[in-house]
Parts: C-alpha cells; sequence; structure tokens
C-alpha cells in the first residue's frame, strides 16, 4: 500500500493538472462530461483516483481505452479507481456523469433562492466531497492546476474558484481557468441567477440579483482588509478576492474557496456586524490554501492558524476592543466545547487521529480556538513584531505546499525562542483540554453587559438598561448570561423589551432560540424557530437548537420541524442533523 493521506486511495503516481468538461443538467440533476488530466507517473503502472459516486463512462490513457478497476468500497472514502499507466503516460481522460444525490452538490429548487424564479446548484468540496462529483485524487497533499468548460441553462450563470467572468455568458457556457495549483478540496462551482458587483479594485460580490446593492454595501470593508492582511504577512497571491453570496442552505458560514469565498446569506446583518467571517475567509488565502494542511488530522494548521489571522485583520480594521469582543465569545465557546467533548478526550489534541473517522468530526473549536489561543500565546511569549516576522515568513517558505504538525514543530524551534522560553509546545499539541497558559481575554464592553445583565436580574427592570451603542456582540453576551433555570415568564418579559425573536442578526436569534427551548419559552415562539431552521441550512446554527430540544425532551418537536426542514439541507447538515435525532 502506497497510500500517504488516510483518507485518500491516491499512490504515488499523481495528476498534475485538470481540465473539466461538464454539462449541468438541472432536470435530472445531473453533471456530465469529462475530466482530462496531466499526470506524473512517478515510474508506477498504475494510477489511483477517489471516487465516491459519480459513474464512469470510459477511461482512455494518452487516447488509448483501458480497463480501469473499481475497489475498496468504505461508507467513508467511496472507492478507488485504478488505471493502468505507462512510466511515460502523459494524460488520463475520463467520461462519467455524477449521480442526483452527489453529497457535494447541493441542487435547488427556484422556491428555495431568494428570487424564486430560477434553480441554483453548488459545490462544498471541503473535506472529502470533491470526488463525490469529480474523479480526483482528493487529498490536501496533492495540487493541481485547473480549467474547466461548464453548459448551463442560457438565463443562469457559473462560477467557480478561479477566473470569473463579471456579466452572464448569453450562450451558457462558461470558461475558467485556475492557473495557481490547489488541492481538491478548494475546487467548487456554483450555477444561479448571479450577478456582479465590484466592491474594490479586486474585490466583489456575486448574488441573486435582490440581494446584491445589501451584499456589496455590507462587506464595503473587503479590500480594506485584503490590504490589511497583505501589510501583516504579504502579498496576496491569488489575483482577486471575490465573494459568492448563496442561498441560505449553505451548510457553513463561509467556505475559503480561492478567488471566490462562498458565504451564508446570513452573514448579511445590515450592520456589517458579521464581516470577521469575511476576514477569516481571506485568512485562508494563506493559511490553508497557501500553506496546507497535509492531511485533516491537521486541520487545525489551517484552522487555527486562520483563526488568529482572522482576529489580526480584525484589530486592524476595527480595533483592539472590538476584537476582544470576539476573542472572549471564542474561548467561552472553546471552554464549552472542551466540557461536551470531556477535558480529558483525544479530540481535544490540537493534532488529531482520525483514522477510520470522517474527517468532518475534526471541525470543532478546538482547531479553532485551541488553535487560536495557541498561536496568541506564542505571540504573547515572543513579542509581536517577532512573531509577525516569523509568520510571513513561514507563509512565504511554504506557499503552495503542504504543513504537517512534525514539520510546523521542528519549523518552530528552529526559528522561534521556544526552548529558552520553556514553551511547552506538546501541552498545546499532542495533550488535551486547555493549557493554564491559555491568555486571558479582557473586554471593557463586555463586563459593562455582564454589570447590565445583573442589574436587570435584581432590579426587574428591563426599561432602564444603557444599552445604547451595543453591538451584536454585546447582545450575544448578553443572552449567553441567562442561566438554564431561567424562568418563561422572565425570557417573556426580555422578549418584549429587547425583540430577540425577531432579530435580523442570525447570531443573536440563534442564541436566543437555544436559551428559549432550555428555558421552557420555546412554545410560545415556536413559529419563529420553526421558520428559522426551515430556512437556514448552516450546521452551526442547527445543530445547538436541534439539540436543545433533544436534552429537554422534545425530540418529537425537534423530529416534526426536521421532517419539514431536511429537503432545504445540504448532506453536510443532513448527516450531522440524521445522527442527531436517529432513535
Ligand atoms: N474551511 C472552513 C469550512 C469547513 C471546514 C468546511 C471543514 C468543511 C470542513 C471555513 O473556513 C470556516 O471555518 N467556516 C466557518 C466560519 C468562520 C468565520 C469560523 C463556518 O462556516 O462556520
Ligand atoms: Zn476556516
Amino acid at each position: 500500500m502506497d497510500r500517504k493521506d488516510i483518507h485518500s486511495y491516491a499512490g504515488d503516481a499523481v495528476i498534475t493538472h485538470l481540465d473539466l468538461d461538464l454539462d449541468v443538467n438541472f432536470e435530472n440533476r445531473v453533471l456530465k462530461g469529462s475530466a482530462t488530466y496531466k499526470i506524473d507517473p512517478k515510474n508506477s503502472d498504475h494510477l489511483i483516483l477517489d471516487l465516491n459516486g459519480p459513474q464512469i463512462l470510459s477511461v482512455e490513457v494518452d487516447d488509448n481505452p483501458v480497463q480501469f478497476k473499481l475497489s475498496g468500497q468504505d461508507p467513508i472514502l467511496g472507492i478507488a479507481l485504478t488505471i493502468p499507466i505507462h512510466a511515460d503516460s502523459k494524460s488520463i481522460k475520463i467520461n462519467y456523469q455524477t449521480k442526483p444525490d452527489a453529497s457535494a452538490l447541493q441542487w435547488l429548487n427556484p422556491s428555495q433562492t431568494s428570487g424564486n424564479k430560477h434553480p441554483f446548484l453548488f459545490s462544498q468540496g471541503q473535506a472529502i466531497l470533491t470526488r463525490t462529483w469529480i474523479p480526483i485524487q482528493d487529498s490536501p497533499g496533492i495540487r493541481i492546476t485547473y480549467e474547466a468548460t461548464l453548459r448551463v441553462p442560457k438565463d443562469l450563470m457559473a462560477v467557480m474558484s478561479a477566473s470569473n467572468t463579471q456579466t452572464k455568458n448569453p450562450d451558457g457556457v462558461y470558461h475558467f481557468n485556475m492557473p495557481q495549483a490547489v488541492p481538491a478540496y478548494l475546487i467548487a462551482m456554483a450555477v444561479g441567477n448571479l450577478n456582479f458587483k465590484s466592491t474594490g479594485p479586486r474585490s466583489g460580490v456575486y448574488a441573486e440579483p435582490n440581494m446584491l446593492e445589501k451584499a456589496a454595501w455590507e462587506f464595503a470593508d473587503t479590500e480594506n482588509m485584503i490590504a490589511a492582511a497583505e501589510k501583516l504577512y504579504g502579498p496576496y497571491a491569488w489575483d482577486r478576492y471575490d465573494l459568492l453570496i448563496l442561498p441560505p442552505s449553505f451548510p457553513f458560514g463561509g467556505m475559503e474557496n480561492p478567488r471566490l469565498t462562498f458565504a451564508t446569506p446570513t452573514v448579511i446583518a445590515g450592520d456589517r456586524s458579521l464581516v470577521s467571517l469575511v476576514a477569516h475567509e481571506l485568512a485562508h488565502s494563506w493559511s490553508g490554501n497557501l500553506v496546507t494542511n497535509a492531511n485533516w488530522n491537521d486541520f487545525w494548521i489551517n484552522e487555527g492558524f486562520t483563526t488568529y489571522f482572522e482576529r489580526r485583520i480584525m484589530e486592524n480594521l476595527y480595533g483592539r476592543e472590538y476584537t476582544e469582543m470576539l476573542a472572549s465569545l471564542a474561548k467561552e465557546e472553546l471552554k464549552q466545547n472542551v466540557q461536551e467533548i470531556g477535558p480529558d478526550h483525544k479530540d481535544t489534541h490540537l493534532h488529531l487521529d482520525l483514522l477510520g473517522r470522517n474527517p468532518d468530526d475534526g471541525m470543532t473549536s478546538i482547531a479553532y480556538e485551541k488553535g487560536a489561543f495557541f498561536l496568541r500565546m506564542l505571540e504573547e511569549k515572543i513579542g509581536r513584531p517577532q512573531f509577525d516576522e516569523f509568520l510571513k515568513t513561514y507563509f512565504n517558505r511554504h506557499a503552495f505546499q503542504t504543513m504537517d504538525v512534525e514539520k510546523l514543530v521542528s519549523y518552530m524551534k528552529a526559528n522561534l525562542p521556544i526552548d529558552s522560553l520553556k514553551i511547552d509546545l506538546d501541552a498545546w499539541i499532542y495533550k488535551p483540554g486547555i493549557p493554564e497558559n491559555i491568555s486571558g481575554v479582557n473586554s471593557d464592553r463586555f463586563e459593562k453587559v455582564v454589570k447590565a445583565y445583573k442589574f436587570m436580574e435584581s432590579d426587574q427592570r428591563w426599561d432602564t438598561l444603557m444599552t445604547s451603542g451595543w453591538s451584536s456582540h454585546e447582545w450575544v453576551h448578553f443572552i449567553a448570561q441567562i442561566p438554564d433555570s431561567v424562568k418563561p415568564e422572565q425570557l417573556r418579559k426580555m422578549d418584549e423589551a429587547f425583540h430577540f425573536s425577531t432579530s435580523g442578526n442570525a447570531e443573536i436569534l440563534d442564541t436566543w432560540f437555544e436559551k428559549a427551548i432550555v428555558g421552557g419559552y420555546s412554545t410560545e415562539i415556536l413559529t419563529k424557530i420553526e421558520a428559522f431552521l426551515i430556512q437556514v441550512g448552516r450546521r452551526k446554527y442547527l445543530v445547538p437548537l436541534y439539540k436543545a430540544f433533544k436534552i429537554t425532551g422534545q425530540i418529537e418537536t425537534a423530529r416534526k420541524i426536521y421532517a419539514q426542514a431536511r429537503p432545504n439541507y445540504h448532506f453536510v447538515a443532513t448527516s450531522t442533523i440524521d445522527q442527531l435525532l436517529k432513535e
């Protein structure tokens, strides 16, 4: 066995370039066409691709038909597609078509879009779903350049994580080119009734026409973020940075597809309060997309570095005080998550062992927040100027390469005063729980929130609170103060005073709805919770609400709502919620 990544069948022989040519058929929910690869045989007599779903119609090597082999059916990984090659083989062409239920793809009816008139399609590749729509070496350690042609209905526009046009092509044929090598999980596409609006010299948004103006307003700071990021850690390597606003069923907040971040419409709060998501996905242009985790056991090298970098961008644009609120919420989430997983559990290590498991299991706040607080600890011990210089060089030296934990630790030891400062890397990387030298977070603004909450509790007067000028983060922190033992009538009073149930901010809604379910107030606002769960497919919002129903003995309510909502969710969300609500 010559596999290098426990989540891919790929061996020594590798693909180096992909040329996709696909018809997008909304009637059958099928992509049909060909994938042509340039290859580097590396002296191997076979090349293995990952495959999970697509039907292979024929395979050619250098224009000659060959017999291929399918083997190793695995519920998580799919199967290995083995193609015979020679040491001097140059290319492979595969004719194939996808299945209507391909996990990466979500095919939406017009009614599931904002405009209600046109269907929509998008893909989500990370972690190992690209193989459900392209036969490919689906390992973050294997990079390829790619080009693509997509043929779509004439009234729709196609976009990809590549060069994009800014206007619709009347013939419905779109060509893409991605000259920078990327791992398979970053290949993404979307098709819908999209328009484009510029937000800066190298940035803009793609969205359905009725959301375009609002989206462009919300993300007006994008160029400032790119400039701040470049000042910190070096030039932006991907030419343009655009955002694509997806329908609300998108299962994530954002996905860092190169040149074109995919984003949930729930970040468009109308007050720019949730733009840290853009800072995050933009930061991945360095941590993740330039320097890529070699395999999913080191997912934290993507997400922890990115979350640290995200806060640095936020601090640069909006100041320390503002960003400390975000860090404070994050630290609370980390503590809670560690409690849930278990403070001695292996899954609270930064470096994970996901052998035989779905890499999705590693998507907890450990990777994000323990990872980010690890870097923050290093910054504070070493000093910001020196640590920034270290990171800048790190991104530059390892650009378009992979990083795993051993390589990282030895690079850190060689370039930072780890030993002389007696920094215990192992405690952070290979041990459970939260190390005791985690940084303190000081948020004066949150201290005021806690005071206000206490005052409200003792005084029982809701109308005299000094809440003017509060951001949504302060409100989220306020709601988080409410103890689970709260009485329904108190929640009702708060709702009357502050209108949480009708907030336009998804973070406030989600935090509030969870409290309402736990505090026995949810029956009064059930239609609102239901509407939220049916509309929004972002897994991070769904899980706490379904869980809250479950732990308060209301699993039947949860199942009833889920039965209605499930058709709106992407596979990523249904696979989690199915599990949560099963017998
Ligand atoms: N790369 C992730 C999304 C992801 C992780 C998809 C693992 C599939 C598997 C993305 O950058 C991300 O972290 N998104 C966050 C938002 C962010 C602001 C923390 C999300 O979707 O919640
Ligand atoms: Zn991320």
